[in-house]
């Protein structure tokens, strides 16, 4: 199968839409009870957010990418520009929102097995409506990635991606109002097993991928950690186990780049196992290191570690 805009000249090989974030994040040797202290054996802070990262793993894999976000005109929001920036990532649709506060996260890291929780502020910076947003920019490309945060102007923007023909990967994490029109109207949700169950009400992953796709997509695919990934479509259902890397330092991030990698598997015109493997392959090596961004891969080490 190739992208449905192969042939279409564009600015950008992935757009995204969503969620910017700065993240804290620590590595402890067991979660604390209340009223109890751990000390952290490691400590990082980057760039995070679901469409913030996956963007980010686009430019690292070598393709042209923009970021359509909002921050506040605080630190946490200068160092979320400058971490795309040292990306490559095109921040001139990153909007800085005067007087606002940006999206922060603290992520604690379980030593043993690399789980994260996380504890996050969403910040004032507030929400796009679909007329805060230019149309035509962010359809210059052959692949949009867009998530939950921005809801209402995340509807509209799969609505005229549609229309337009371009390609919408889409990553929810938990329901909320949109949620059914951005499923039905997106080529590709792409959505952890969590939120499949409770979005379609199913008991099993199977039907709630075959409920998914009945709303309209041309592809769902259901994440599941370390088990991989279910993939449906009209002609049936591709399991794609997660791809083995030691050690699992921090799976934060790594449906995010996940995401990321797969919507730039679209703009290159992958086959869908093909880009199912390689989004795998670029998500397992995310989890070599502390944080979201920093172990994201080059395309180079992606073809090495796939050899
Ligand atoms: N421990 C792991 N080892 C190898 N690959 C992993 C591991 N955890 C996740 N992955 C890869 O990342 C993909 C997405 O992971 P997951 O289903 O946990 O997404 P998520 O819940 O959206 O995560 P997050 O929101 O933290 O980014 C999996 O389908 C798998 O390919
Ligand atoms: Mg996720």
């Amino acid at each position: 199968m190739r992208a449905i805009s192969a042939g279409r000249t564009a600015t950008f090989d992935v757009c995204a839409l969503g969620c910017c974030c700065w993240d804290y994040l620590g590595i402890i040797p067991r979660y604390p009870a209340l009223d109890e202290k751990v000390a952290m054996s490691e400590l990082s802070m980057q760039g995070g957010g679901q469409a913030g990262t996956g963007i980010a793993a686009v430019a690292r894999l070598g393709g042209r990418a923009a970021i359509i976000g909002r921050i506040g005109d605080d630190e946490f929001g200068r160092h979320i520009r400058e971490s795309f920036e040292a990306d490559g990532v095109d921040t001139r649709w990153l909007a800085a929102v005067p007087g606002a506060t940006s999206q922060f996260a603290f992520c604690a890291i379980d030593q043993a097995s690399g789980q994260r929780t996380i504890f996050y502020i969403h910040g004032t910076k507030g929400k796009f409506a679909p007329e805060d947003l230019d149309c035509a920019a962010l359809l210059d490309c052959h692949c949009l990635l867009v998530d939950g945060h921005h809801n209402v102007a995340a509807a509209a923007v799969v609505r005229w991606a549609r229309e337009a023909g371009v390609p919408v990967v889409l990553d929810l994490e938990r329901p909320q109002e949109e949620d059914e029109a951005l499923v039905s109207g997106a080529s590709h949700p792409v959505v952890p097993e969590r939120f499949a169950l409770e979005f379609t009400g199913e008991g099993d992953v199977e039907a709630a991928g075959r409920a998914m796709l009945a709303l309209g997509p041309e592809v769902v695919v259901i994440t599941r950690g370390p088990e991989g990934c279910l993939a449906f479509t009209a002609e049936g259902v591709i399991h794609q186990p997660a791809l083995p890397v030691a050690p699992i330092v921090d799976t934060t991030g790594a449906g995010d780049v996940f995401h990321g990698a797969f919507a730039y598997g679209i703009a290159l015109g992958y086959e869908l196992r093909e880009n199912l493997r390689f989004a795998s392959a670029v998500a397992a090596l995310k989890c070599r290191a502390l944080g979201g961004r920093a172990g994201i891969p080059t395309m180079a080490e992606v073809r090495e570690f796939l050899r």
